[in-house]
């Protein structure tokens, strides 16, 4: 080495860690300081300088003593990790809407950038964190909010960027797709299986979020606006969960060759957007049907590269890391490139975002899967189909299971060609008044995902 050299060498400031607070420490929290503890050599040689867990909050204090040992600051306070002035950049993953809120507009208006799991806080209050996040000129990175371990956002957001995405179609909660595989190949009803997978800690103790959809229209919001350019709309998106789901309906399913699962749906039309979360049937030899247990997966049709699909595991501690990990490389990337300069359009959120309408649930076409409980006697499958036709409602496949006695109550199965959902609502108000059709009727899409 010259002597030029060695001064240089002499002269060069020494690398600056990437000083990162975990605001909570459970599932998410705690996997997400064992990846960055486990992988730092490799995350280091990729981001050019080391990530470095300088503080960690959780209510119950003693819970992070241990880290103590570990040189690590420990708080019980949330609000003191977002105001740390030698905080970069700041992990919400305590969960909720009222003090998560504030932890990350704190975080923000300190000038720090944000990871975010929280799927709840983003579906409701998304635009004002976005908004305030590029005035401040910061970072909020969420991949870890949708599907978990499944690095959807950034494959909407980059590998697909120069597609017009024409729909999304996704199972994007883990748990409702555990307990229909479990209702599937066990023939077990839902109470049973809700209580297996509680068991298992697949669902949350108070488990309404996952098995009523809601928490798959947390996700699917964040999901739409990515893929359309849209502002977050949950409160627009139809949710149906899967509480009321009959093992018999997954069985005469299966028989007409389908599947059922929980999908987050949104698809361009020319009136607007559809934005829907219900129970459906699938193509049973369609790869998204086939993914069974607690995975997620997402088929995404663009216009130029056709569909992909994307499985994974889409919750767990280090799935769910694995994505707030790569969330903060991508930050730590971003702020060495150009540390002083303002992101002009977040980078890691939604560029240009412009109003785009929601389509009317009544609006929207689909096939559907009825079933209708009626009295076995002659007639009654042709009063149904006579109802039906009147509605403009065309009959794909019509099934009755052989060997009933006459007299007593039978299933007939009917799939429907494509039509709209105000036609068969209509046609169902008139059938259920039949006297020979027994409540409920039961009514499932059924979605061909461009099979
Ligand atoms: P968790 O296991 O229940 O952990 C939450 C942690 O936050 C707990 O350690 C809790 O402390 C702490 N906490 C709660 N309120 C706090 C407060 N006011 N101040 C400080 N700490 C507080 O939850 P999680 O499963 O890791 O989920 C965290 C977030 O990630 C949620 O938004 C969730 O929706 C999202 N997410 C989770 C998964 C997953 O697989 N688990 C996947 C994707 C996204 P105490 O134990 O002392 O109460
Ligand atoms: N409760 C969620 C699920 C976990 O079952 O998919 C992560 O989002």
């Amino acid at each position: 080495m010259s002597t030029s050299q060695a001064s240089v060498e002499a002269v060069k400031p020494a690398i600056k860690p990437l000083r990162v607070g975990i605001i909570g420490f459970g599932t998410v929290g705690g996997g997400t300081l064992s990846v960055l503890q486990r992988n730092q050599e490799e995350i280091q040689r990729r981001l050019g300088r080391p990530i470095v867990v300088t503080d960690v909050a959780n209510r119950r204090i003693e819970k992070i003593n241990v880290l103590k040992n570990e040189g690590i600051r420990i708080h019980s306070d949330a609000l003191a990790v977002a105001r740390h002035p030698d905080v970069d950049v700041v992990i919400e993953v305590m969960g909720g809407t009222t003090l998560a809120k504030e932890v990350v507009l704190t975080a923000i208006a300190e000038g720090k950038s944000v990871v975010t799991a929280n799927k709840a806080l983003l579906a409701l209050h998304g635009q004002e964190i976005f908004n305030a996040a590029k005035q401040a000129g910061v970072h909020i990175g969420f991949e870890a909010a949708v599907a978990g371990g499944i690095p959807i956002l950034k494959v909407l957001r980059e590998g697909l960027t120069a597609n017009r995405i024409e729909w999304l179609a996704g199972i994007i909660n883990g748990t409702s797709n555990f307990i229909l595989s479990e209702m599937r190949s066990k023939g077990l009803d839902f109470a049973t299986v809700l209580a297996e997978a509680q068991r298992l800690g697949y669902a949350e103790a108070d488990p309404t979020f996952d098995v009523e959809g809601i928490d798959a229209a947390h996700k699917l919001s964040l999901l739409s606006a990515m893929a359309f350019g849209s502002p977050i709309q949950f409160d627009k998106i139809h949710t149906e969960g899967i509480r009321a789901l009959q093992s018999v309906d997954i069985r005469y399913a299966e028989s007409l060759g389908y599947r059922v699962k929980l999908l987050g749906l949104t698809r361009r039309t020319p009136k607007g957007i559809e934005l829907r979360v219900h129970p459906a049937l699938v193509p049973a030899n369609c790869l998204l049907a086939q993914v069974d247990g607690a995975k997620n997966a997402i088929l995404v049709q663009g216009d130029a590269v056709g569909p992909t699909l994307y499985v994974g595991a889409g919750a767990g501690a280090e799935p769910t890391a694995s994505a707030v990990v790569a969330d903060i490389i991508d930050i730590g990337r971003y702020l060495s490139e150009a540390p002083h300069k303002a992101p002009t359009a977040a980078p890691l959120a939604f560029n240009e975002q412009k109003e785009v309408a929601v389509l009317p649930m009544s609006e929207v076409e689909t096939s559907f899967y009825l079933r209708f409980p009626v009295t076995d006697r002659p007639g009654v499958v042709a009063e149904l189909s006579r109802i039906l036709a009147e509605h403009n409602v065309s009959l794909s496949a019509l099934l009755q299971k052989p060997g009933q006695e006459s007299g007593g109550i039978v299933d007939i199965i009917v799939l429907t060609h494509c039509v709209k959902e105000s036609a068969v609502h209509a046609a169902l108000a008139e059938i259920e008044d039949l006297a020979a059709v027994h409540q409920p009727v039961i009514r499932l899409h059924v979605e061909t995902l461009g099979g």
